[in-house]
């Protein structure tokens, strides 16, 4: 699929663009702080109803306007699409399809498919495990848009449970009355089910990634590998070594490591155990990468799995937008020419740059100049 155009309506430092957009290769270039990333980012934010630079709307929405407008028109062999999306910070965003009435955001995944990759990325590498957990849980929902239902339904009971714990801990520690535990049987139940769901998806992804991952890091870094990716569930090592997939064993699972840290979990007021405290051990060769690899060899590892996501998506569902945000400054030239003949077939690229001579010579394509709140074809 690609964007034939883009508008932007108070998104960032845009109270207005219309930027048309070709298959192909598309290089936004200008100086720093000029608004490049925001155009990518807004297309991103299409794909996965969030922004890769921050966790909230607010810092979307133009500073002294109260929403945002993103539109794209979208097309995917024969099909042509309108997708909005109405930013409202505080308040429920709104969506709509072919202008058609209103919508749920979350029925807009699927249709706007991209992989991104900016500097950012270093934290998948480097960061806390939220940050790799994102990054799973955004491919699980690139590649099954229904995971975003499962995703928000295990939000909602974790947060459910949480509160409820939260309320055992403090009975205990006022000596009041012990709370009905039977209660709480059932949001273990619940979260199971949902945290099962999406536990299937992720073990099911690493799998099917890391070949991929491996291949592209072989690729940009040759003999720098292997690359390594061990799932740490913190429902026990049974996860880990592969052994129990399927959604019902992996229930079980759950609810039996929920009953061990039960105990616990009343006495601190949280839930434990579940996706939210996993995390993935990325191995360069013998060590982990995370406090090992170097500068550039976690940013080759980020970039290797961004293309895998890339490999993986076109796979199973039409070719995603790819997108690379100021990625050619960091790397050097050989690796940057490897990089620019990978992605150069793609359907639709998006570069930024601050500088033509970062965009590799094989990316021949359009070509914007972004400075002033401007975006013109050059
Ligand atoms: N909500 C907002 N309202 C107004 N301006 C904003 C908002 N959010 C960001 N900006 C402005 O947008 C600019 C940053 O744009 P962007 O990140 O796209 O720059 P860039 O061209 O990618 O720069 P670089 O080359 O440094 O990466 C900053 O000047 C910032 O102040
Ligand atoms: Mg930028």
């Amino acid at each position: 699929m690609h964007v034939s155009h883009l508008s932007l309506a108070d998104f960032r430092s845009y109270a207005r663009a219309e930027v048309p957009l070709d298959p192909g290769v598309t290089a936004f270039v200008g100086p720093n702080g000029q608004g490049k990333t925001n155009l990518v980012e807004a297309i991103g934010y299409l794909a996965t109803l969030g922004s890769h630079r921050v966790s909230s709307d607010a810092p979307l929405v133009r500073m002294g306007a109260d929403r945002a407008v993103v539109r794209a028109a979208v097309v995917q062999g024969e099909r042509r699409q309108l997708v909005e999306l109405e930013l409202n910070p505080g308040r429920a965003n709104r969506a709509r399809i072919n202008r058609s009435s209103q919508v749920r955001p979350r029925d807009v995944l699927g249709i706007v498919r991209t992989v991104l990759f900016a500097p950012e990325d270093l934290a998948l590498v480097k960061g806390d495990p939220g940050e790799r957990r994102k990054f799973l849980d955004e491919l699980v929902t690139a590649r099954s848009p229904r995971m975003a239902g499962v995703r928000s339904d295990y939000e909602r009971v974790l947060k459910q449970r949480n509160t409820l714990l939260k309320s055992a801990a403090m009975a205990r520690r006022h000596g009041g009355r012990s709370m009905d535990l039977s209660t709480l049987d059932v949001w273990d139940q619940h979260l199971a089910r949902a945290g099962a769901e999406l536990l299937a998806q992720r073990l099911d992804l690493i799998a099917t990634l890391l070949p991929l991952a491996d291949k592209a890091y072989e690729q940009l870094a040759p003999g720098g590998g292997p690359l390594g990716l061990a799932y740490k569930c913190s429902a026990g090592e049974s996860v880990d070594s592969g052994a129990a997939r399927t959604r019902e064993a992996l229930y079980e699972v759950l609810l039996a490591a929920l009953g061990e840290v039960r105990k616990q979990e009343i006495e601190r007021g949280v839930t434990l155990v579940g996706p939210h405290r996993d995390d993935v051990l990325l191995r360069l060769g013998e060590l982990p990468a995370k406090g090992y690899a170097s500068h550039g060899e976690s940013w080759s590892y980020a970039l290797a799995l961004r293309l895998a996501s890339y490999e993986l998506l076109r796979s199973e569902g039409g070719e995603p937008v790819l997108i690379l945000d100021d990625v050619f400054a960091e790397l050097d030239a050989r690796r940057r020419e490897r990089l620019a003949e990978l992605v150069a077939p793609g359907e639709q690229v998006l570069v930024t740059a601050a500088v033509d001579d970062d965009v590799p010579g094989v990316l021949v394509g359009a070509r914007f100049g972004v400075s002033g709140g401007e975006v013109t074809r050059l």
